[in-house]
């Protein structure tokens, strides 16, 4: 590091303080040092967290905090709330050394409303291809409302605990979490290897002594029981977290070398019997209605708990059930957390701000006079959309009793989990005399483009595109997001300092790759930069480079098309293979993609006509005549046929594809970006080689031993790509009975097609 980088006064030779130990300070030398110490430690926090480019190195740092806690524990009159060392949270997460889930930490859907819970087991059922009055169990258990933690045993001993970070990567806290009473060191009787996982949380007593302690030695204080065990499980040094009184309950597990029992409630028993902390309200029900009076149950019990709770999650009793159900991309499909109510609060609406976003959407967003809701300080919440505002859903009927809501008004906002507060009525006694309605704008506040409402959107979007400064900073934001291209020390905030810097500006994706190059040709350097350093650039262009080999559903999803998520961004990928496949496929299909266009607008119209005519709309006449004018040529047909046959991929997701890659402008910035040294990956290799991995497969007729969709997931686990339709990419046809169309079609084109039995046999059973 160089001299010029040090943070003023810790180089200070000349300064006699610095050279004592603490213990032979005078109190003035005391606070001279606390002062230079106190600085250099806001500056590393400042370069470390708001400037994400640390210029001292972690050791270094640990010293300056060590010494100044040091000094604060001899001269308490130094210590006060605004010391830098009372900075919780301040411990940069990079220090804690990261660790790869062997099964991921998953979250849980919510539900708020009872039939949500109907439709839940529903669900079920039907994947499952269970009639309504078969039995099936579930539990109920209170949904504990702190930090999910995995505590990983190998013959029973505690070897690693870690965080769950972003589910698949978590931080190792296996120091601290061995602080934590509740967590036994070691295990007899446990299968060889068990990941036990569930919540660290605080009880309220020990949270409210905690603060009171906290606010005596002027440190920080917690809003809520959760932040303060967070903020004591994340902490650097074991031996504070060991000061924290932090409790746990077991609720889950992950890697198990053995079946830990046969039910949900059964395997709750064993982690019991272990040595665990499990939940005493944990109980089985029989259906829906025993679970919402487990619910209302452990909603009466809420006040006396002694912790904080947000709901109840409910999970399928029968763990091999639990298997059948399996997973979507970031829940299993058989739990689901049913919340709380959101809690409510009513404050001013300040002022009605437009944000637009990444597909130029502009969403109304509330200036709130500061209130809190639900043990949070709320001052932004949404207000949907124009519709919302004006009082109306999107089919035109009134909302809150058709009453606006206007800037000057009494509102009331409320928040449910962790989503944005939200707006959700207004008083009409309050509002002022000279409130007036709102007028959503009809042109860009960022750019002056005209800002158009498309039919059956209910959303008004900016028609800039990459011109519309909001937009292009919103993808390039998205672009290197967690889910994206996920750069180290390129994240929104760097984004928007390079988005306005004119002597290294970062306007479109491919600039991000050649960053280093013209860095390296200007004559002012970005390590020469305030908050930048020699080894923050180095790293962050070897962060850079990391990302030239890149998975192609990651590059897909990264350019953040409208309807094109992860989900589909994967379907797309394992579909076409290559970057290259899949433009050529989308170039050669768009004659039929404007078709289509052209077929939607016909039907609008014959909509519009049949009701001013007062007659029943002719739509499949319309459509048909539309495509016949537009002449698609065959193999244009053929391309977008396999296209929207791609499971998972609809019509919308295709047209608004086939636009982007039409959009000169865009396509011109997509291909400077593919035309650099960047490789897109074959798609990700499924986990186990399975003989149907890499195929595609169409399953038809009445399928006997399991539902459509479970036969899609299992497929597509085994790496399999599932199609809606037949084509000559097909490997394989299941043909239940009652097959039609598409075994014709794959006996045409000579396919392999076996029965469901057979494939179950294919896949192992
Ligand atoms: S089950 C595969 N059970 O809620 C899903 N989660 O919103 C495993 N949580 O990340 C989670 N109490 O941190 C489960 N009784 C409980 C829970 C619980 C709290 C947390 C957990 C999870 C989050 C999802």
């Amino acid at each position: 590091m160089s001299a010029a980088k040090t943070p003023s006064g810790t180089g200070a030779s000349g300064d006699e303080a610095a050279g004592l130990a603490v213990a032979d300070l005078d109190a003035a030398k005391a606070a001279a040092e606390w002062s230079r110490l106190a600085e250099a430690v806001a500056r590393a926090n400042r370069a470390y967290h708001a400037e994400d480019a640390p210029e001292i190195s972690d050791a270094e740092y640990d010293a300056l905090k060590r010494r100044l806690l040091a000094i604060e524990a001899r001269f308490p009159g130094l210590a006060s709330a605004e010391s830098p060392a009372a900075q919780i949270g301040a411990a940069p997460s990079e220090t804690f050394a990261k660790v790869r889930h062997a099964v991921r930490m998953l979250s849980l859907e919510n539900a708020f409303a009872p039939e949500e819970i109907g439709d839940f087991d529903d669900r079920i059922r039907r994947y499952l291809n269970l009639g309504p009055d078969a039995p099936l169990i579930y539990t109920a258990e209170p949904k504990i409302d702190g930090l999910s933690l995995s505590l990983r045993y190998e013959h029973g001993r505690l070897v690693q605990a870690a965080t769950r970070g972003d589910g698949e990567t978590g931080e190792d806290v296996t120091g601290n979490a061995r602080t934590i009473a509740d967590i036994p060191e070691t295990l007899t009787g446990a299968p060889a290897v068990l990941e036990v996982r569930g919540e660290v949380y605080m009880s309220h007593a020990d949270f409210a002594a905690l603060n009171a302690r906290q606010a005596e030695a002027g440190a920080k204080t917690f809003a809520n029981p959760r932040n303060a065990a967070a903020g004591s499980l994340r902490q650097l040094d074991a031996g504070v977290t060991a000061s924290r009184p932090l409790r746990f309950f077991a609720y889950a597990w992950g890697e198990h070398s053995e079946p830990l029992a046969a039910t949900q409630m059964e395997a709750i028993e064993r982690l019991n019997a272990l040595g665990f902390a499990t939940n005493p309200l944990t109980r089985r029900c029989d259906g829906p209605e025993a679970l919402l009076a487990a619910y209302r149950e452990i909603e009466q019990k809420r006040a006396t708990l002694g912790y904080d709770i947000d709901g109840v999650v409910y999970k399928v009793d029968d763990l091999a059930l639990q298997h059948r159900l399996g997973y979507r991309s970031t829940t299993p499909r058989w739990a689901i957390a049913h919340k709380f109510p959101a809690e409510l609060a009513w404050t001013r609406l300040e002022a009605i701000d437009i944000q637009v976003g990444r597909t130029g959407a502009l969403s109304p967003v509330a200036r709130l006079l500061p209130v809190t809701v639900g043990g949070v300080v709320v001052s932004n919440a949404t207000l949907h959309n124009e519709d919302y505002i004006a009082g109306r859903d999107s089919n035109g009927d009134p909302i809150r009793g058709g009453k606006d809501i206007r800037e000057g008004d009494w509102v009331q906002v409320y928040r449910a989990g962790d989503v944005i507060p939200k707006v959700a009525d207004v008083d009409l006694a309050k509002r002022p005399a000279d409130a007036v309605p709102y007028v959503f704008p009809t042109t860009c506040p960022e750019c002056g483009s005209d800002a158009v409402r498309e039919e059956g959107d209910s959303v008004r979007r900016c028609t800039g595109g990459l011109i519309c400064p909001a937009q292009a900073v919103e993808k390039l934001k998205h672009f290197v997001s967690r889910a994206a291209f996920d750069i180290e020390g390129l994240g929104a905030r760097q984004i928007e300092m390079f988005f306005a810097d004119d002597t290294l500006p970062i306007r479109e994706p491919a600039d991000i790759f050649t960053l280093a190059a013209r860095d390296a040709a200007n004559p002012s350097k970005l390590k020469n930069r305030e908050g930048f350093g020699e080894k923050s650039v180095r790293n962050l262009f070897q962060a850079i480079d990391d990302k030239r080999n890149i998975q192609l559903s990651r590059l897909i999803f990264a350019l953040g098309i409208r309807h094109v998520g992860e989900v589909a961004a994967q379907d797309l990928a394992r579909h076409y293979g290559s970057w290259k496949a899949l433009v050529a496929a989308l170039d050669l299909a768009r004659p039929a993609a404007e078709a289509h266009r052209a077929a939607d607008l016909a039907e609008k119209a014959e909509r519009d006509a049949a009701r001013k005519e007062g007659r029943r709309p002719r739509i499949k006449e319309a459509r048909t005549a539309a495509l016949t004018q537009a002449a698609v040529p065959e193999d244009a047909a053929a391309a977008w046929a396999d296209l929207v046959g791609t499971d998972g991929i609809g019509p919308v997701l295709a047209l608004s594809l086939s636009d982007s890659l039409a959009n000169p402008k865009e396509r011109a910035a997509i291909d400077r970006l593919i035309a650099l040294p960047i490789t897109d990956l074959p798609p990700e290799a499924p986990a186990t080689a399975s003989p149907v991995a890499g195929k595609t497969v169409v399953f038809t007729g009445t399928l006997e031993r399991m539902t459509r969709a479970e036969a899609k997931a299992r497929a597509e686990a085994l790496g399999a790509r599932v199609s809606g339709s037949v084509s000559p990419r097909t490997d394989l046809v299941i043909a239940g009975p009652g097959a039609g169309s598409k075994a014709k079609e794959a006996e045409k084109l000579g396919i392999e097609m076996i029965d469901e039995d057979a494939w179950l046999r294919l896949i192992g059973g």
